[in-house]
């Protein structure tokens, strides 16, 4: 591996116009809301659809930057993507003659890397910008370059590219990971379903996207099962043909309303809500105290007034799904601010999922950190509005949420990275009756700022 320093050292990443929200605390939230299509799935699905040159479909895609990033990623190589109506897309790969993802598309949007797999399946080639790269170190995609490895492919890493080649075709073979990574899984099915011979992924992720992946590779003829919860079998085929589907829905969004409804004293019916997929959260919620109630696709909660102390204090951990998602994990300490007592925190998968409770404190949420890993927060407490700034997409949702419950008037700058995941997120707060609106921040008369990856 070629050790020089990258060409792209100087790289500003593409600006986006800087946004704020503003929330006006203190009322309860009520109504019904539609939970939209699953980023985490939709962004892998649209991949996918490259691994044939047939028309495929996808129905239920969320309309987030992310999306609009991959669909803008795929035509920049060649493919057709259109968007004949909201939340629908259609990709025909026929003739994809550019096989360069390059640095702007991984600025801008980590999960880019998972085109490396399906690309070099189906073209046998790929010069693919590393999205970890010298910026941000904390997110490598080692374990997704040593399963391309396992299959046969060849890659260098010289001037921060990846230059994949897969001669002949890529071979079935063992992809063992050191660790359960999800995508590093999606990238290893993607690209097995198009090599000579089997493959087995192990440990392979059982988060329910990964499932939706399998559940749409199946329908384009790919052969692919869980032998075992944690082991994935891929049986390559020649060719794979267009297909349909409809993205599933998104459980982190469905799990940030529920706290939204459960800390703000508040009555909330989420439809299309995937109840059997956050097991571990509601989980959570049962020993917190929230009352909740699932139904066949739906999940109803009933909250306790902020402050109130009603909520009991607990300690959770983070961990690969089935465990306690760790997108789920600031939804969870801004409702835990509100339990009477101590609940520790271990956030297991990232070291930065922590410090965006630098900001929660800032509202007055009483919190102590032990080590990047481990923080206590310490409640009932009586949030009021602060001047805080979004880090990342879930801390930024979970500070809204924070803001919902306090008193007084919040400013969240850093809006914007809101967009890259929630769909209209200000709109279906403002259907539940609460006070959040999105603004171009003040004072930026270009009004640009760059995104986060
Ligand atoms: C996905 C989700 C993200 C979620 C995360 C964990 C997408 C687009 N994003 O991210 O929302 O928070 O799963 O549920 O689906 N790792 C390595 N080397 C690698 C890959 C990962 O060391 O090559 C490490 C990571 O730093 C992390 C752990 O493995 O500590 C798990 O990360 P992973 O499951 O790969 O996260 P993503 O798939 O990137």
């Amino acid at each position: 591996m070629a050790d020089a320093r990258p060409f792209h050292w100087e790289f500003t990443p593409p600006a986006v116009p800087r946004e704020i929200f503003r929330v006006e605390g203190g009322r309860p939230l009520h109504g019904r809301l539609a939970v939209s299509g699953s980023k985490n799935a939709a962004l892998k699905l649209l991949a996918a659809a490259t691994l044939t040159g047939e028309r495929c479909r996808l129905t239920n895609v969320p309309e987030i930057e992310d999306v609009r990033v991959m669909a803008e990623t795929l035509r920049d190589l060649g493919v057709v993507v259109d968007h004949p109506e909201a939340n629908v897309y259609e990709i025909a790969s026929g003739d994809v003659d550019w096989l360069f993802v390059p640095l702007e598309a991984a600025a801008r949007m980590r999960a880019s890397f998972i085109l490396l797999g399906p690309l070099l399946a189906r073209f046998g080639r790929v010069i693919i910008s590393n999205p970890g790269g010298d910026r941000i170190g904390r997110r490598p995609v080692n374990l997704h370059v040593e399963a391309m490895r396992a299959l046969g492919a060849q890659i260098d890493y010289r001037n921060g590219y990846y230059f994949a080649r897969a001669p002949g075709r890529l071979r079935g073979g063992e992809v063992v990971f050191p660790t359960v990574t999800v995508m590093g899984t999606e990238n290893a099915i993607l690209a097995a379903t198009l090599a000579e011979g089997t493959t087995h992924i192990r440990p392979a992720a059982q988060e329910p996207e990964v499932d939706d992946l399998i559940a749409f590779l199946r329908k384009m003829g790919a052969d692919i099962e869980r032998a075992a919860p944690d082991t994935i079998v891929v049986r390559g085929q020649r060719r794979l043909r267009g297909a349909e589907h409809r993205v599933l829905p998104d459980r982190i969004e469905a799990g940030t309303f529920v706290v939204a409804a459960a800390i703000t004293g508040g009555e909330v019916t989420l439809e299309g809500a995937p109840c059997e997929h956050l097991g571990a959260f509601l989980g959570v919620l049962a020993e917190v105290g929230v009352a909740v109630a699932c139904g066949r696709d739906t999940i109803e909660v009933r909250g306790a007034p902020p402050g109130s102390g009603a909520y009991r204090a607990v300690d959770i951990a983070t961990d690969a799904y089935p465990g306690l998602a760790t997108d789920l994990q600031p939804p969870t300490c801004v409702l835990l601010s509100q339990a009477s007592g101590t609940s520790r925190v271990h956030e297991t998968i990232f070291e930065d999922r922590l410090e965006w409770l630098a900001e929660l404190a800032r509202m007055g949420a009483a919190v102590e950190m032990a080590d990047p890993h481990h923080a206590a927060i310490h409640g009932p407490a009586r949030l009021h509005g602060a001047d805080v700034e979004i880090g990342d997409l879930r801390a930024g949702a979970s500070l809204i949420l924070a803001a919902l419950a306090a008193e007084g008037t919040t400013t969240i700058h850093g809006a914007h990275h809101v967009r890259r995941g929630y769909e209209n997120i200000e709109r279906k707060f403002q259907e539940l009756g609460a006070r959040v609106t999105r603004l171009p921040e003040p004072g930026t008369a270009e009004g640009m700022a760059p995104p986060t990856s």
